[in-house]
């Protein structure tokens, strides 16, 4: 059977993408409350040189978003604890493992792991075939374009595959991009014409027509969406909507809940400050959707709120306020 299955309308899965830091474990259950994505998957996992697996693993939960499956991604690159960490990843239930060949961050030990693996196909491919051999569940991988530039990309591509990873997923950026220039989905469209496994095309998508245009002009397998999800937690539905004919309408009442949901899951042990500063976080993407919203979002940012119940009662009229010129 597909890991990345079509609905019944023939609507490509939708993925909600990790985003470390951002999309923690409070933004998939608040994400979980609204719906209308088919997995998401867990931010990376770091495996670092003389990791203890028994007290890394804690931190997956296979069924935190229960019914909707959760896989885990790892980051490292040191071959026995990166296999051992798979193992212990099914253990706890995981539904697959994702390696992660994307991240940036520079502070990872040993030879190198997240995009720095870009640099060595030849070792991002022996280091995903670790984990596909340790394990029975499916195993994927997520990659940038490259790491300073595109010229191994498709070596990569191939090490990828013949590693024995089921799909791969592509933000079309290489290391050295960041965020800044677009999302190349030429190469999505490479990557899918080159390859036999699944793709899954992901990268700038902020809107249905933008799901819908990666969709048609490369050929990609399923959707991953990250960014585009916190400004609009909808997305999913509206997607979903296009394919079965139906209008999606958001309601106010599941955006509130969305924001409450959020709120009560920032664990009790942390400081008043920085629960304030997570919800600041959460609303600062949010008020991006829309020119309108900017000035708001200002607003927001700046107010010096230092317990989440005042800030949030400061913070709702805007909310409703900016809905109401959205929807
Ligand atoms: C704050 C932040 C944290 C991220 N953390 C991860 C991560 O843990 N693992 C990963 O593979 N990608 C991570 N990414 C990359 C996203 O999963 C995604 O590939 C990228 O944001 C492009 O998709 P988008 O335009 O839909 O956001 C992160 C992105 C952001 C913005």
């Amino acid at each position: 059977m597909s890991l990345l299955p079509k609905d019944l309308h023939g609507c490509p899965y939708l993925q909600l993408a990790p985003m470390e830091g951002v999309g923690d474990r409070c933004f998939r259950k608040a994400m979980a409350s609204i719906g209308g994505f088919d997995e998401a998957v867990r931010d990376f996992l770091r495996v670092p040189r003389q990791a203890h697996i028994e007290s890394l693993a804690r931190q997956y939960t296979a069924d935190e978003i229960a019914p909707i499956p959760l896989a885990a991604q790892l980051m490292g690159s040191e071959l026995d604890l990166m296999a051992s960490m798979a193992r212990e990843m099914e253990k706890k239930g995981a539904p697959r493992i994702d390696l992660n060949c994307g991240c940036p961050s520079n502070t990872v030990t040993g030879k190198g792991a997240g995009s720095s693996l870009l640099k060595e196909p030849d070792f991002l491919h022996e280091v995903a075939k670790t984990i596909v051999q340790a394990v029975s569940i499916p195993v994927t991988l997520k990659m940038r374009s490259g790491f300073d530039d595109i010229s191994l990309f498709r070596e990569n591509l191939f090490a990828a595959q013949e590693s024995g990873i089921r799909y791969l997923t592509l933000h079309p950026r290489t290391k050295a991009d960041g965020y800044g220039p677009p999302a190349r989905w030429d190469l999505i469209a490479e990557a899918k014409s080159l390859l036999k496994i699944p793709i899954v095309g992901n990268g700038d998508i902020l809107t249905v027509e933008d799901a819908l245009k990666m969709l048609k002009t490369t050929n990609c397998d399923a959707l991953m969406i990250g960014r585009g999800s916190i400004i609009n937690p909808f997305i999913f539905h509206q997607i979903k909507a296009h394919f079965s004919q139906n209008r999606y309408i958001p309601k106010w009442d599941d955006l509130i809940q969305y924001f409450h949901v959020y709120r009560s899951e920032v664990p009790a042990e942390i400081p008043d400050k920085t629960r304030v500063n997570k919800l600041k976080q959460l609303m600062s993407f949010f008020f991006k959707g829309s020119p309108a919203l900017l000035e708001m979002r200002q607003t927001i940012l700046t107010s010096q709120y230092s317990d989440p119940d005042s800030f949030m009662q400061f913070a709702l009229p805007f909310l409703e306020k900016g809905w109401s010129l959205t929807h």
